[in-house]
């Protein structure tokens, strides 16, 4: 095929727009490896592959996009995340659902992993062992261009997840490796014996301490060690192999051409290793996912990046970007501090900690990104809490990590939560939590009491939840089946391939009559509740323009310990986000708005003036207001 003018003129200047971000990474990871000149001449040539293969409407939205580059940013995105099968069974029940995720106001879906994984347990699909099939349980490639094509035509943005730090076992590199191919081997870490194992393991974590220990996999076939950080059918890609680097980059564009909008970049802080260190967020993976990203930039300019490392605040940060990295890394990372923080302060009824972190550890703004904002997703939530920051308020951090503990389990007296745990290490005592948002916000719980006040609060929190990340700046996230609160639920157990994986509890398949009964509730109705008062949160979202993420945000400290504020600054003015963290009635005085640059003490999110009694402005049990 031969390039019209046009096309070759528009790849030659995106090259070179992007050309140093690309190859001075390129050759700062590589220059010494062999293979190092051969697989940069390859690089140049798959892109230009990529970009001549590329359909026309999709070359349309990459010129929209590099016009609008802030489209990302815009608070009409709303996003949603589910796994197909437990969403609508297969992806032509996807496109059976369009009208649903319109209806909820949705622009943007996460479809969980639907790339085909390995036989058994997949790990729910993060055990892919092949990139350029689709699972076959959803559909083929055709169904999901078909449904990327219907997305598109909506408005929506379709994201998914490209597993990058692993294959499955039985992925073709890997099988060539077990047979003996030794530039495939050379694709994973591979010892002969326990040695450097021995010697890693003395300063590595443990991401699945009860099911998956260790870090390292014995492959009989190989008669060698595997690194295998995730499961054992897990196996980690060497990504200081050129090669690996050239076959995901071909990988990426190859998806990015059947239409997807987001790569959602799996489990990338573990993607290099060095002796001595935990081997997460070296300064390599930055290196590697800004050259990922320039490469995108340059074949398919309408392709963003999510970013997923579930780190502690000061590690997450750099996978937006930060020093010579600045804007050219992750448009999007998960932030999961935000996340730790709204479960932490429900605990306590106190804000300071989620105060204090937000604004010490996060930048007011951002360049070229922004977070992917949420309360629940599929995983486990880990109390990502640093000693440091906990006694920095006046609290321990192993104390304030095993009271969460205790709370979400619902072991600590008075919780109001039911959760169950996830990833228990009997060595370091650390152990993360598994549960619905509605069951972790007392909804369960309230139920079974069948107190009416209890049951109130428990669909309040979930509104406070759905407010908060609507409000913070970044595309929320609504985790599948959370906008109607459904429960735990258990019946994982009864699949072998799931039991020994608590976070099945919380990857229901949905509940369509509930969300009949959800559409036609009323006051008397948590799923009504919830369901009619997410829709109504993220409608006001896209009118509230303030909630640009390109705006400067500041966390700003409230006169009652229980109230968590923020203030988007922009030049239209000012908008104040307040949330009250706890079941009591409380206010604020009037003047105290005012002077963070307040003016008409109008309500976004309900779209109504405020009434001030006595000069203050009175919030009910976690209320949520967002004042211009
Ligand atoms: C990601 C996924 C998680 C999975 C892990 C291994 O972090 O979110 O579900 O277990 O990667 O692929
Ligand atoms: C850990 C990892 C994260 C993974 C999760 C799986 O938090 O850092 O990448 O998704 O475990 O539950």
């Amino acid at each position: 095929m031969t390039l019209t003018d046009h096309n070759q003129t528009l790849f030659k200047l995106r090259l070179e727009r992007s050309r140093h971000d690309l190859f001075d990474m390129f050759e700062a990871l590589y220059d010494r490896h062999p293979a190092y000149a051969q697989t940069r001449a390859s690089l140049e040539a798959v892109m230009l592959e990529a970009w001549e293969a590329r359909p026309d409407d999709l070359k349309w939205l990459d010129m929209k996009r590099d016009l609008e580059p802030d489209w990302f940013q815009r608070p009409d995105m709303v996003g949603y995340v589910f796994y197909i099968d437990q969403f609508a069974g297969d992806l032509n029940g996807v496109l059976g659902q369009l009208d649903y995720l319109e209806e909820m106001g949705v622009t943007y879906v996460h479809l969980m992993p639907c790339l085909k994984p390995r036989p058994g347990d997949s790990d729910g699909g993060y055990s892919v062992m092949d990139y350029r099939q689709i699972n076959p349980k959803y559909g083929t490639m055709d169904d999901f261009e078909r449904v990327a094509g219907a997305l598109r035509a909506r408005g929506i943005s379709l994201c998914i997840d490209l597993v990058l730090n692993h294959t499955a076992r039985e992925h073709a590199w890997a099988e060539a490796a077990r047979q003996g191919d030794s530039e495939k081997q050379a694709y994973f870490h591979l010892f002969e014996d326990r040695v450097l194992p021995d010697q890693y393991e003395q300063t590595l974590t443990e991401v699945f301490p009860e099911h998956a220990p260790g870090n390292y996999t014995f492959d009989e076939a190989l008669q060698k060690w595997v690194w295998t950080t995730f499961n054992t059918h897990q196996w980690d890609l060497n990504w200081a192999n050129p090669q690996v680097f050239l076959e995901i980059a071909e990988v990426m564009l190859y998806l990015a051409n059947k239409g997807v909008d987001v790569l959602r970049l799996d489990a990338v802080a573990f993607m290099w290793k060095r002796m001595g260190t935990r081997c997460q967020s070296e300064p390599e993976v930055h290196m590697i996912l800004q050259a990922l990203r320039a490469v995108c930039r340059i074949a398919c300019p309408a392709v963003i990046h999510l970013e997923e490392a579930i780190v502690s605040p000061q590690e997450m940060l750099p996978y937006l970007g930060r020093g010579i990295h600045d804007g050219k890394e992750g448009n999007l990372a998960y932030h999961n501090s935000l996340m730790v923080q709204f479960w932490s302060a429900l605990a306590t009824r106190d804000t300071a900690l989620m105060t204090n972190v937000l604004r010490t550890h996060f930048p007011t703004v951002l360049r070229n990104a922004t977070y992917a904002t949420y309360i629940r997703c599929h995983d486990d939530i880990g109390w990502a809490i640093t000693d440091e920051d906990a006694t920095a308020v006046g609290a321990t951090g192993h104390g304030h990590r095993a009271f969460l503990k205790d709370f979400y389990t619902g072991d600590f007296p008075g919780s109001f939560a039911r959760g169950t745990l996830f990833g228990v290490n009997e060595e370091t005592g650390d152990s993360r939590i598994s549960g619905s948002f509605a069951s972790l916000a007392g909804l369960e719980t309230a139920l079974e009491s069948g107190d009416k006040v209890a049951v109130q609060r428990g669909v309040d929190r979930i509104l406070l939840g759905h407010a908060l990340i609507a409000a913070f700046g970044g595309i929320p996230l609504i985790y599948m089946g959370d906008e109607i609160a459904m429960l735990n639920d258990a019946s994982y157990l009864e699949d072998p391939g799931k039991t020994h994986d608590s976070r099945w509890i919380h990857r229901p398949a949905m509940d369509w009559a509930r969300v009949e009964a959800a559409k036609t509730g009323g006051a008397e109705s948590p799923e009504a509740l919830v369901f009619q008062g997410i829709r109504a949160i993220m409608r006001r979202r896209k009118a509230t323009p303030e909630l640009h993420a390109g705006h400067p945000t500041h966390i700003i400290d409230t006169p009652e310990k229980g109230l968590f504020a923020l203030v988007h600054d922009t030049p239209a003015g000012t908008l104040l986000c307040l949330f009250n963290f706890t079941e009591n009635w409380t206010s604020v005085p009037g003047e105290w708005a005012l002077s963070h640059g307040v003016r008409d003490l109008h309500e976004a999110l309900s779209d109504r003036p405020v009434a001030l009694k006595e000069g203050n402005i009175a919030l009910a049990p976690y209320a949520r207001v967002w004042l211009r």
